[in-house]
């Protein structure tokens, strides 16, 4: 707050940088006509309009506080698909602006809320379960990952989600990181099926057989451009109960002077690790404090065994370090490790990049990162840059199981995040952190060849484009939306 004095003069609205608004926004009618035709339709409690407390709740709940100032003209709590049709081909028949909130986690503005338009929030649809004929969990949208793993813990399964158990099941559109990447994919590489409400109001399920295979593939990595899922089944992980100790790994904090060395390590770990069994994430932080950069640099490990094995994880454990907190681990708290990420009220600005090679291309873009954070310290409260290892295996493993549209090629690489947080309660981006923003993307692009992850992009950044099944998903999206409404009445990634 100290410093938003200061910058009152040097603000603009986040909003004028959202190009892809500005480009293909139709004109919209009002949705209030439509709120009220679908609460005749559906009832009072499935669609409220804006008053009372669970309709502010969801208007409020998002994760990121840039989204939880739009005011929905209505939000539609389904409890079942049908719900979902219903309000699809309301909207669709209207052409009123809507938007889909799932976890909640999504940082790019108006993704998961909506100003004057349809929120459809899949709140009370939560169910998860498991079939062992078929070896599938079948998961209803509403469900966070923590959610999911503790109803199934008891079982010894689980579903391949994040790690962080606030975020919820819009991470598998986007492909998803876990810690059982290495061995098993992408997140969404599980999907065996998907019940999918059309633009239409349409209900299908695809697979990877069916006549809906075309959908099926664009849903892994497609994003909110296809229709709304409001089912998913994927393939069950054998991850053991809580009792099962079946990982060993955890945290290890590092001060600011091991910084590069870590950098290195985090590089040389992307070239050289060949074994599915790992897992690895690298969080570099500086946390203005007092109106000082302060390090604050997690990275966590795991391997699926009884120990660390040092010819992997070697390199980090013998960097200097302040905290170790290492040990036997079931899958769930492996997948807690970070916490639940639930920390709501702070406007935080997502970027993504990617790099591959030796330790000069990671130390470079750790530099660029430094500047930056340098430079914007004044306006920032975190800056983040956190490096995803995205090993071979796990783009063998994605291919077996059918792949996805990112297809990825061959070859180890690392996603980097780039992730800047304001203090508290500020709504505004200050320009020198936009300027900033646009900048430090220009000077670390992704390795030649490499995809950026949508889950963690910029809305400037064309995400679709480095995909390598772009041509696929373009063609793919014009045959489900041929007016494309989906783009032009809610917000989402550019590019197609
Ligand atoms: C603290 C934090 C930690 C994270 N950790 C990880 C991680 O470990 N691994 C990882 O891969 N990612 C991670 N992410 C990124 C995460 O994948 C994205 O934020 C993702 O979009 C979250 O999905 P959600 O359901 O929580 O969010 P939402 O904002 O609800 O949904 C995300 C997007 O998908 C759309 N959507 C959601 N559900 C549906 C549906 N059923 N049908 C159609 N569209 C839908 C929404 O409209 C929105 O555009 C993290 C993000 C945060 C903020
Ligand atoms: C959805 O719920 C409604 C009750 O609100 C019920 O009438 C309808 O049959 C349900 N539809 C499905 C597909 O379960
Ligand atoms: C959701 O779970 C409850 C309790 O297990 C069950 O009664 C209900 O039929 C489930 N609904 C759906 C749509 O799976
Ligand atoms: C990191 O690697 C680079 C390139 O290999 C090397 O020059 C540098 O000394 C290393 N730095 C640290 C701190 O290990
Ligand atoms: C951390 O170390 C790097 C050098 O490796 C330096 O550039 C940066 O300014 C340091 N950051 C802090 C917060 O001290
Ligand atoms: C970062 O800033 C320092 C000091 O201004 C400069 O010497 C260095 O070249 C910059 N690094 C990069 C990668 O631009
Ligand atoms: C940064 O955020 C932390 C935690 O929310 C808060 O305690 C601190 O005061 C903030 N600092 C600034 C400069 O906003």
């Amino acid at each position: 707050m100290r410093f938003s004095l200061r910058l009152a003069s040097n603000v603009v609205l986040y909003s004028l940088f959202h190009v892809s608004t500005i480009v293909e926004a139709a004109f919209s009618n009002n949705a209030l006509s439509t709120c009220n035709d679908l609460q005749t339709r559906l009832g009072s409690k499935i669609v409220q309009l804006s008053s009372g407390a669970e309709y502010l709740a969801g208007a409020t709940n998002a994760w990121d506080l840039f989204n939880t100032v739009q005011r929905p003209s209505c939000i539609i709590f389904p409890r079942n698909s049908s719900h979902v049709q219903t309000a699809m081909a309301g909207i669709f028949r209207d052409q009123v602006r809507y938007a889909v909130q799932a976890g909640s986690h999504s940082a790019m503005k108006g993704w998961n809320n909506v100003q004057d338009g349809v929120l459809i929030f899949f709140s009370h649809m939560k169910n998860i379960s498991f079939d062992a004929t078929t070896d599938t969990i079948t998961l209803q949208p509403g469900i966070h990952w923590g959610e999911a793993l503790n109803t199934l813990e008891p079982l010894g399964v689980a579903p391949m989600g994040g790690r962080i158990t606030d975020v919820g099941t819009g991470l598998l559109l986007g492909g998803g990181y876990s810690y059982l990447a290495s061995e098993h994919g992408f997140s969404v590489d599980a999907l065996k099926e998907a019940d999918v409400v059309l633009v239409t109001g349409k209900l299908v399920t695809a697979t990877a057989t069916n006549k809906y295979s075309d959908l099926f593939r664009a849903l892994k990595g497609g994003a909110n451009r296809f229709g709304i899922v409001t089912r998913y089944v994927v393939s069950a992980i054998h991850t053991g109960t809580n009792q099962d100790k079946n990982w060993f790994g955890g945290i290890v904090m590092y001060p600011n002077s091991s910084v590069e060395a870590v950098v290195n390590a985090t590089a040389n770990y992307v070239r050289n690790t060949k074994d599915p069994k790992t897992g690895l994430l690298v969080v570099l932080a500086n946390v203005v404090v007092d109106s000082v950069l302060t390090a604050s640099h997690v990275v966590t490990m795991f391997y699926r065994g009884s120990t660390l094995p040092s010819s992997i994880f070697g390199e980090f454990l013998s960097i200097p370090s302040t905290v170790q907190l290492l040990g036997p681990k079931s899958y769930i708290e492996v997948a807690s490790s970070l916490g639940d990420g639930a920390d709501r009220g702070i406007l935080s600005l997502f970027g993504a990049s990617a790099r591959k090679g030796g330790p000069e291309q990671f130390l470079d873009a750790f530099r660029h990162w430094t500047n930056y954070t340098i430079a914007v310290q004044g306006s920032v409260n975190t800056s983040i840059m956190a490096f995803t290892p995205i090993l071979d295996t796990q783009i063998v493993a994605s291919r077996a199981s059918g792949g996805n549209v990112i297809n990825p090629p061959r070859g180890s690489y690392a996603a980097i995040q780039l992730e800047t947080q304001l203090s508290p309660g500020v709504l505004e981006v200050p320009v020198d952190i936009e300027r900033g923003r646009q900048l430090l993307f220009k000077q670390i692009p992704p390795s030649p060849g490499l995809p950026l992850y949508i889950n963690e992009c910029d809305a400037s950044q064309n995400v679709y484009k480095t995909y390598g099944d772009f041509e696929f998903l373009k063609r793919t999206y014009m045959k489900y939306d041929p007016t494309r409404f989906i783009i032009r009445f809610s917000e989402g990634p550019i590019g197609l």
